[in-house]
């Protein structure tokens, strides 16, 4: 195959600074700022940030290199790549499967990821009008109650998020998705700084320090491990293609290696501020730090509500919320728009609204499922509290991610050439590589088999 018709149809990012800022716009959305805390919360703290860690580092960040890898050798939308590589390489076409899973997850995902950003535009106009000014945690409560227990409402706001999503992504790979994440992300990152040194002053700082960093393994539940290797691949958006695709418009000659290292620091580095931010507020007010997903939008309002500028800070810091979500949401529906302009010749603006038409949808399912059809279920011995949307969020981002990211390692691990997974690497086969190499083929796939053969009770840890 020639450089030539290795470049994709769809454009390239500009640098490797637009790749990483595109990514990392990816990567830092809701799962850090408003998923991290709420989960850390309901799973017992320090054990459980302890396993995320690891599962960033030991089977993250390898994952990480192989999608983009992937990605890059492909050059088309995850499912084109996968059917190309899989001819390219000699292996069965049944591969192609997971570009498709990848389709599906991302509609899923974002069905529900637009109802919780439509949360956070909500509040933008919320902490501007200064109703937060002086309120207690029960006011904040009631106000946070108001919005879920209204269909209505939350489906304006998705509506707003979704018709915001589809106009990026109909503009295309630099134009819409570059121009959005290199002023935001920096801006969001020094309005959480503000928000923590709030927290630092809240006389609760070590409190909250305690929570997410002393390890007390009697609270790991096994729901607990497998929701923590879900976050890490939710949070790095790894098993559905989203950072495929992404690799995708990549140029020849950037290290995958180090550029996927600088995400994933960033990516956990946003998550570990947000709670460090967020417990101290919590234990400040006597809230309960397993309150779901109402989490940050009950204590970041109190935050806000007592603290001087606390109207302009609190406006700023979700109005960057939502564009943190934004930049993560565009890339859940990059794999199916580039689909569909590859193979139903449609181009990007028809393809997007129509991905965006089905997603805002699906997300009615959500929303009913924080009010209407609000129901109790149990999982893995924990109650969930909200319907549909916790059945979506567990076999999105506990089972599907997690067997995406597996078979991606096993694909650049154990199908491909070893000699087209060097070449495409650039990191010539030194100690570096090998350690790759066997974390790909070997750790990330006994772990992720682990997890989930305790999940379903064949072993028991
Ligand atoms: N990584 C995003 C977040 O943490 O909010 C969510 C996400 C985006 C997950 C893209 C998966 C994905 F493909």
């Amino acid at each position: 195959m020639t450089e030539e018709s290795r470049k994709s149809i769809h454009g390239q990012w500009s640098s490797r600074l637009a790749f990483i800022l595109a990514a990392t716009g990816s990567a830092v959305g809701l799962g850090n700022i408003w998923k991290f805390p709420y989960i850390t919360g309901e799973n017992g703290g320090g054990a459980f940030v302890l396993v995320y860690l690891l599962c960033i580092a030991l089977i993250g960040i390898p994952v990480m290199m192989s999608e983009i890898l992937i990605g890059r050798r492909g050059r088309r939308s995850p499912i084109n790549t996968m059917r190309m590589l899989a001819a390219e390489e000699g292996i069965p076409k049944l591969w192609v499967l997971l570009g498709w899973a990848g389709v599906v997850a991302g509609f899923l995902i974002l069905s529900y990821y637009s109802v919780i950003a439509g949360w956070a535009v909500a509040y933008v106009f919320r902490a501007a009008s200064g109703v937060f000014t002086g309120v207690t945690a029960d006011g904040i409560g009631a106000m946070f109650g108001d919005l879920v227990g209204n269909p209505e409402a939350q489906l304006g706001w998705h509506t707003i998020f979704m018709v915001m999503t589809t106009m990026v992504v109909a503009r295309g790979v630099r134009s819409g998705l570059e121009a959005a994440v290199r002023f935001l992300m920096p801006g969001l990152f020094v309005l959480l700084l503000v928000l923590l040194g709030f927290s630092m002053n809240t006389g609760y700082f070590e409190q909250g320090l305690d929570f997410m960093f002393s390890v007390d393994f009697s609270k790991l539940s096994t729901a607990a491990v497998l929701t923590a290797m879900g976050h890490a691949f939710f949070t790095l958006s790894l098993g559905m293609g989203a950072i495929m695709v992404y690799g995708s418009y990549l140029s020849r000659n950037t290290s995958i290696a180090k550029t996927s290292v600088v995400i994933a620091l960033l990516d956990t580095l946003v998550a570990l501020i947000a709670g460090m931010a967020i417990f101290p507020i919590v234990f400040a007010n006597g809230l309960e730090p397993a309150s779901g997903p109402g989490l940050i939008f009950q204590t970041l309002p109190l935050a806000f509500g007592h603290m001087p500028g606390g109207v302009l800070f609190g406006t700023l810091f979700f109005v960057l919320l939502v564009f943190a979500a934004w930049t993560s949401a565009i890339s859940l529906i990059e794999p199916a728009v580039a689909w569909l302009v590859e193979n139903r010749d449609m181009n990007r603006v028809r393809a997007a609204t129509l991905v965006g038409m089905i997603t805002w949808l699906l997300g009615i399912v959500t929303i009913l499922s924080f009010n209407r059809w609000a129901f109790e279920f149990d999982f893995a011995g924990e109650t969930k509290g909200s319907g549909i949307f916790d059945i979506l969020d567990i076999l999105t981002s506990n089972i599907m991610l997690p067997l995406g990211g597996l078979a991606m390692a096993i694909f650049a691990g154990w199908m491909m050439k070893k000699t087209s997974v060097v070449d495409e690497l650039k990191m010539g086969e030194g100690m570096l590589f090998k350690a790759w190499y066997v974390v790909v083929r070997y750790v990330t796939p006994v772990a992720v088999g682990i997890v989930f053969l305790n999940l379903v009770g064949v072993v028991r840890f």
